[in-house]
């Protein structure tokens, strides 16, 4: 019985966009990625996006899992991803990291499948001739994690364009990611804090990557449902790198409550598990590069098996040529192998046959390929239901790449027998199946919008968690295999008389993961310890599945307190990152995601500066057919131009952002200096236009003098009121010391800076020229015009600023008038009310006057506040911040 391959072509996204989707809150947006040991498959959702499919850079719904750090230009580093990286690996095997993944689950075949990469403890290096970098694989994992926002946000992004100038995300702050149920809690905290230094703001949870192909199967109705009666199913996984089978039930419910818009409600429960963390893709392509290298030796005898074994480029063709191998040997029966210069110019030529493939891993991996799945269904014991088995399933669903792999589909065949094997089902996408039902789940856990379906997951623990209280080796369950993971279960331990602290340890499946110390030194009611006392700690196992103590309180005399000394002493297993090194992790990455933009920015720049040039040259055309412009421009224009060409092929590499713009503007100006030139010859610039000009610098200087007078005089005015106050200071003062904004500040020293250059520069300047006028020439005078349009431009302005500076000031002053008033009024009325008070005077309807004063009191002095308030805040004694973003705002 043969199975037919799968199609790759699916329908989800047509299915997803028609059920999608009501949201009463618009949110952020939802990421869910599921990062596979070979690639990543990458789902969007959120109220602007119904459920889409990522696409890498080359528009391919998947994308290839790993990093290319190769080194750039003045001790940079460039960065790669994606599909890229299996030309990089071909040619520079020390630079480019493929499925990080396996770094968590299986060393050895991470470097079976990198060889050329060097790991030291967990750090990868990165070498090249005089070059060296070091990075964490948390670190490359987390710019993988990046480059993949930055994929969403390039299509899917508010602003395309300022995403592909700036690389930012613009709000895809939330992730959910797949993670194998079977994942121990050192795998977790990796992946933890990974998350915690990528760019993600929230970390919405781990999804089991088969409940997230159960949530897609179910969302897409593949199985018919009858109200309250259970269909059970199977998940087949066989990924790159492992192999995970969950039995799910699934129910629909039909007396639930259902939110409006909802139109079903959906149970989805774990009821069996089996896995195997080192069985995969991975397995078979390592053993098709061995056959091909046999094959290799046999035919070129003079190589040995060890120094092959330690040429990674070598290893590398053959590694992806095995790939190949497979995945055509999925569809055809033979494979025809040519590689060119697979080693010091020797090609290599060879065929493998579907027979030979099948005889060299059927007799070794049959039985690791029908294990899990045996075991899931004897798992349902653990489950406490013993009454699903293979008769009850509806189907088997077979995702994950290596199930097209025609041997692993024969090997479940013969395993299911002529009874069951139709229960095979290739109905979903083995690709997409579980970013999708990430991306659904997502909005599940996210709880800002809404699916259609209301889905509850029922997850449960497939390892035991225990507790181990000090001093003690009675092993305390607290979550067990098979148990739903829900939030918090609370245990009481009973303390003796004057206990200090508690100390605890957890475990999964035996083993010491962490030791807690709870300590009562600050309890507030609790002070006394006696036998009645007992400690209730809450655990929990958190969205990442890491299990932990939640909370503390002492239970004491029938009152509860909450304990808030719990710490952590001590990790039995590796600890996670600390806050420290998460620093410097987010840091690192900052730096290099700056760098990168930079690099952008300077690419953005240069391409405009190259358009610029081009179109200059054009331009030149023009000026040469006008013969009314002297050469000598025209020429110094030219020699600039191929310059700057020149320098752009050969030299810019490397460069800054400011030697561009410098160019950039050299070439603007010279070309605006033609233009000029150009308009020059369509004015006068006779003597009558420049005695105008004197003219009317003359008299605006003359103004300012008057502006003055003008001050002076209003402030005289008010200076016998100021002086009869008793105001510290004079009028004058006071009014000259008014407190400014900064924006005012600026326009002074603008305005002062102007008006000496107006007086000490451009008039002697102007001035100079009427001597000599006749025998100037034509583009001097040109030049001096421009100018002086320039700062007439300016002039205007600044009496703006002449004039609101003098009512800014004014203002300030009259506020310190009315407001001395107002409290010789107060002092004036308070002695006023003393004697009222002494009095006990009352008006006609009975209301103490004394009352009525104190209220009127109030709100004078209320309004007063107010007032001052409002003056304070446009000044710059206020607010910092106020005043600065004022500025920014004013440049905008
Ligand atoms: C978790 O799993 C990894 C990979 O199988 C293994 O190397 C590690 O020792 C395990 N850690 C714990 C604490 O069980
Ligand atoms: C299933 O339950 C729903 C909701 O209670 C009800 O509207 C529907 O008629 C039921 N369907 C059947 C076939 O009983
Ligand atoms: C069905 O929904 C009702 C109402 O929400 C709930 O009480 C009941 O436990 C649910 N049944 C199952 C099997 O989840
Ligand atoms: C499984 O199938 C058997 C045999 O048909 C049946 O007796 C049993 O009730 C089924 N179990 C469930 C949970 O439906
Ligand atoms: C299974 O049933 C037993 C006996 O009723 C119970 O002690 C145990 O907690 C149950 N386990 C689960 C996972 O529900
Ligand atoms: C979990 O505990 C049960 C009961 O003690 C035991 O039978 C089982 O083997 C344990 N499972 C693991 C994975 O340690
Ligand atoms: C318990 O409460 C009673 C009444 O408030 C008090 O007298 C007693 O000292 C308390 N005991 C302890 C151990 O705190
Ligand atoms: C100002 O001070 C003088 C001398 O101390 C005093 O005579 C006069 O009353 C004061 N004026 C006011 C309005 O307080
Ligand atoms: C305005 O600028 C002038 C010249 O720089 C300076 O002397 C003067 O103090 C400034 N005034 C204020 C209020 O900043």
């Amino acid at each position: 019985m043969k199975i037919a391959p799968f199609g790759l072509k699916s329908k989800i996204t047509l299915v997803f966009t028609l059920l999608f989707c009501f949201f009463q809150v618009c949110s952020s947006t939802i990421l869910a990625i599921d990062y596979g040991t070979g690639f990543s498959k990458n789902s969007i959702i959120g109220p602007r996006t119904p459920l889409d499919v990522v696409l890498s850079q080359d528009s391919k719904r998947k994308d290839v899992s790993g990093i290319m750090i190769r080194p750039h230009v003045k001790d940079d580093i460039e960065r790669g991803y994606g599909s890229n990286l299996l030309n990089f690996q071909l040619r520079f095997p020390h630079y480019v990291n493929i499925g990080l993944k396996r770094l968590l689950t299986d060393v050895s075949t991470y470097q079976s499948i990198n060889p050329g990469v060097i790991i030291e403890d967990e750090d990868i290096i990165i070498k090249g001739k005089d070059f060296e970098v070091k990075y964490t694989f948390q670190e490359l994992m987390a710019m993988d994690f990046n480059h993949i926002i930055h994929n969403a946000n390039q299509q899917f992004g508010a602003d395309k364009n300022k995403v592909a100038i700036s690389g930012v995300n613009l709000g895809i702050d939330d992730l959910v990611l797949s993670v194998p149920r079977y994942f121990n809690q050192s795998q977790r905290m990796k992946l933890n804090d990974i998350v915690e230094i990528s760019d993600f703001k929230q970390n919405l949870g781990f999804v089991d990557d088969n409940l997230a192909t159960g949530i897609s199967y179910i969302a897409k109705n593949h199985v018919k449902l009858e109200n309250d009666t259970e269909d059970h199913f199977i998940v087949y996984d066989l990924g790159q790198g492992s192999l995970k089978v969950s039995l799910l039930t699934t129910l629909k419910n039909s007396s639930a409550i259902l939110n409006k818009d909802e139109i079903v409600a959906l149970n989805l429960e774990l009821n069996g598990y089996g896995f195997n963390d080192h069985l995969g893709g991975d397995v078979f392509t390592l053993e098709l590069r061995d056959l091909m290298m046999n094959k290799f030796l046999d035919k070129n005898t003079k190589y040995k098996k060890s120094t092959l074994l330690n040429n990674a480029k070598f290893l590398n063709k053959l590694t992806q040529s095995a790939e190949k191998c497979k995945l055509v040997l999925s569809a055809n029966n033979e494979y025809k192998i040519f590689i060119e210069s697979l080693i010091d110019d020797v090609d290599f030529k060879t065929s493998i046959t579907r027979q030979e493939f099948e005889n060299l891993i059927m007799s070794k991996y049959t039985e690791a390929l029908i294990k899990p799945l045996d075991d899931a269904l004897k798992s349902t014991t653990l489950f406490n239901r013993t009454d699903i088995s293979l008769q009850n399933i509806s189907s088997i669903i077979l995702t994950g790449g290596s199930t097209r792999v025609p041997f692993v589909q024969q090997a479940l065949v013969d395993y299911l027998g002529d009874d069951y094997y139709t229960l095979l089902s290739k109905s979903v996408n083995s690709d997409e199946s579980v970013s999708s039902g990430l991306a659904i789940r997502g909005v599940k856990l996210e709880n800002t919008f809404k699916f259609k379906q209301n889905i509850n997951i029922i997850d449960k623990a497939i390892n035991n968690y225990t507790v181990v209280e000090n001093q003690s080796d009675f092993n305390l369950p607290i979550f067990a295999f098979g148990d739903v993971i829900n939030d918090n279960k609370k245990v009481n331990f009973s303390l003796s008389e004057g206990q200090q602290n508690f100390s605890i340890s957890l475990h999964e499946n035996d083993q010491a993961l962490k030791n807690y110390k709870i300590m009562f030194g600050n309890l507030k009611k609790c002070k006394t310890i006696d036998s009645n006392s007992s400690l209730e700690l809450s655990f929990s196992i958190n969205k990442s599945g890491i299990f932990s103590i939640n909370k503390a309180h002492m239970i004491c005399n029938q009152t509860s307190e909450r304990v808030y000394d719990v710490e952590i002493d001590k990790y039995f297993i590796e600890p996670p990152m600390t806050g420290a090194e998460l620093k410097k992790s987010q840091r690192v990455i900052k730096q290099l995601n700056e760098k990168d933009q930079q690099k952008v920015i300077i690419a953005e720049a240069m391409n405009l500066f190259e358009s610029k040039l081009y179109e200059s040259r054009s331009l030149l055309e023009g000026y040469e057919s006008n013969t009314d412009i002297p050469k000598d421009l025209i020429e110094q224009l030219e020699a600039k131009i191929n310059e700057h060409l020149e320098w752009l092929d050969y030299e810019s590499d490397g460069c800054t952002l400011k030697e561009i713009e410098d160019k950039h503007m050299d070439i603007s100006d010279k070309i605006r200096h033609i233009n000029h030139y150009e308009l020059s010859l369509k004015t006068p610039l006779d003597l009558s236009e420049f005695n105008g000009m004197v003219e009317a610098l003359n008299s605006w200087l003359d103004d300012q003098d008057n502006v003055f007078e003008e001050q002076l005089n209003a402030v005289h005015e008010r200076s016998e009121k100021f002086a009869s106050l008793n105001i510290t200071g004079t009028a004058w003062e006071t009014f000259m010391n008014t407190p400014l904004t900064t924006r005012l500040i600026t326009q002074n020293s603008t305005y002062y800076k102007m008006k000496s250059e107006i007086r000490d520069e451009f008039l002697p300047k102007l001035l100079n020229l009427l001597k000599d006028f006749e025998n100037m020439d034509r583009i001097e005078k040109f030049n001096i015009k421009l100018e002086y349009m320039d700062l007439i431009e300016n002039l205007e302005e600044m009496n703006r600023f002449l004039s609101d500076l003098f009512k800014y000031r004014l203002r300030y002053l009259d506020t310190v008038i009315v407001k001395k008033e107002r409290q010789l009024l107060r002092e004036y009325e308070k002695a006023k009310m003393e004697k009222v008070k002494e009095l006990g005077l009352k008006d006609k309807n009975g209301n103490s006057v004394e009352d009525m004063m104190e209220k009127a009191h109030k709100r004078a002095e209320e309004r007063e506040r107010l007032e001052e308030e409002e003056f304070m805040k446009n000044t710059d004694g206020y607010d910092k911040e106020n005043t600065e973003e004022e500025i920014e705002l004013d440049e905008l």
